[in-house]
């Protein structure tokens, strides 16, 4: 079984202590974005240890290992904007950006900004709105649409070559990346090389206890490298004399944070982050009692999974999934299903139409599969869009479809 290049973390990447404690362990697994074409099915696949530790001095919750970024970030085939629910959610921070922080005419900097979804809302508002995107196709994707995106790995670099060649930014933006990236403290420098005196930077990571509070141990994937909470943050910033001033809650992925980093003394703390702080602390009082109980749910989860289908496979229902998520691999891989149980998933993005999921093969499909193979209960992998896919498949739904929501156990929904 070959190995993916992946190196092994032996202290904590926020503080650097190797006082660490693993308590989760997902198994051997493929990368969960690497889609398999039917004619390398044969093949076999890059595979690394799916584990989870916290660090026992700032708390970071991260993986035991880092596979080779190149490997799973330079050509990323995960582009925002197929996800309609999204752009949406965009267009509302870009908004907030717009006016809290960034007149018109700013200098507004996107770390890890995709196909460009939230940089076109930036500058349809106003903003001098660039990207830096490490994948090249998605960065060609922005530049083809005029939203201007640099093909780099942020860092300190990029950071000071960008501030020399336009000036400070007012604001840097980070969706989803904090968790993608190995070498935070350079990411602190990086930002404090390029943020103007009073810029902020804002960015959303999803939440460690959202995580927690609804099993969502599927959202723990390879390029998932670190599962924040606010205190390793604020660790984090202060190294370079930054400091978290305010934070809110979003329900992206399952239950996300999104955080403003500011420079000390510059910004007041605001009660929201005084308040999420006090509560972190008092739910982390006996911390090795909470990450046990976290994996034991998640086993629970496993074998409340299997025994669902199971039971329905034995019933003689048809069984697929709907979603060919990131996650859903993880949950598949861990849990053990395969194409003998789910005969398809259904997913709406086209370049995944076609491919087999990693490690467990089922074909992904479009969404015409579902009338083609009239599948009684299809296995929710895109649960964060539950609503949303409940939703838009109401024929599926009015001829009895039903779907199976796996987390924090799996139950069936809509209800009858
Ligand atoms: P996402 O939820 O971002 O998950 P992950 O980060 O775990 O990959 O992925 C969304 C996937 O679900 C994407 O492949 C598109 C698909 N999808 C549909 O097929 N139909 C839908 O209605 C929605 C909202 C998403
Ligand atoms: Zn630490």
């Amino acid at each position: 079984m070959p190995s993916a290049p992946f190196r092994r973390l032996t202290s904590c990447r926020v503080c650097g202590a190797t006082e660490i404690s693993v308590f989760l362990s997902l198994g051997e697994t493929p990368l969960a974005n690497a889609f398999v074409r039917p004619v390398a099915a044969a093949a076999p696949e890059l595979r690394a240890p799916l584990e989870v530790m916290r660090c026992l001095r700032c708390g970071l919750v991260q993986l035991t290992v880092v596979v080779d970024p190149e490997v799973i970030f330079r050509d990323y085939a995960y582009a925002t904007s197929a996800s309609a629910p999204m752009r949406g959610h965009f267009d509302g921070l870009a908004a907030e950006i717009v006016e809290r922080f960034a007149p018109a005419g700013s200098f507004v900097v996107e770390v890890g900004s995709n196909d460009g979804v939230l940089l076109r809302p930036l500058r349809e508002r106003g903003a001098r709105a660039l990207g830096v995107e490490p994948a090249a196709n998605l960065a060609a994707i922005a530049n083809a649409e005029g939203l201007e995106t640099v093909n780099e790995f942020f860092g300190p670099d990029v950071a000071s070559r960008l501030r020399g060649e336009r000036g400070a930014a007012k604001v840097v933006v980070g969706n989803n990346v904090l968790a993608h990236i190995d070498g935070l403290p350079d990411v602190a420098r990086a930002l404090d090389a390029l943020l103007d005196d009073d810029g902020v930077f804002v960015a959303e990571v999803p939440y460690l206890f959202d995580l927690l509070d609804h099993v969502e141990y599927d959202t723990v994937y390879h390029e998932h490298l670190s599962y924040f909470h606010l205190a390793p943050l604020m660790t984090l910033f202060a190294q370079v004399g930054m400091q978290l001033f305010d934070v809110k809650r979003v329900p992206t992925h399952g239950g996300s944070i999104r955080m403003y980093v500011g420079r000390s003394a510059r910004r007041a703390e605001t009660p929201a982050l005084t308040g999420l702080v006090a509560l972190e602390r008092s739910r982390l009082a006996d911390a090795a009692a909470v990450f046990g109980t976290f994996a034991a749910r998640v086993a629970a989860q496993r074998q409340a999974l299997r025994a669902v289908l199971a039971e329905l496979r034995s019933a003689g229902k048809r069984l697929a999934g709907y979603g060919a998520t990131a996650k859903g691999n993880t949950m598949l891989n861990y849990c053990g299903i395969g194409a003998d149980t789910l005969s398809f998933i259904a997913d709406t993005t086209p370049y995944k139409q076609g491919l087999l999921t990693p490690g467990t093969h089922i074909p992904v499909r479009d969404e015409s599969a579902i009338d083609a193979e009239r599948p009684d209960v299809m296995l929710l992998l895109a649960w964060n869009y539950a609503d949303a896919i409940v939703r838009r498949l109401d024929g599926y739904v009015a001829r009895g479809g039903r779907f199976i929501h796996p987390i924090p156990l799996p139950r069936l929904i809509p209800d009858r």
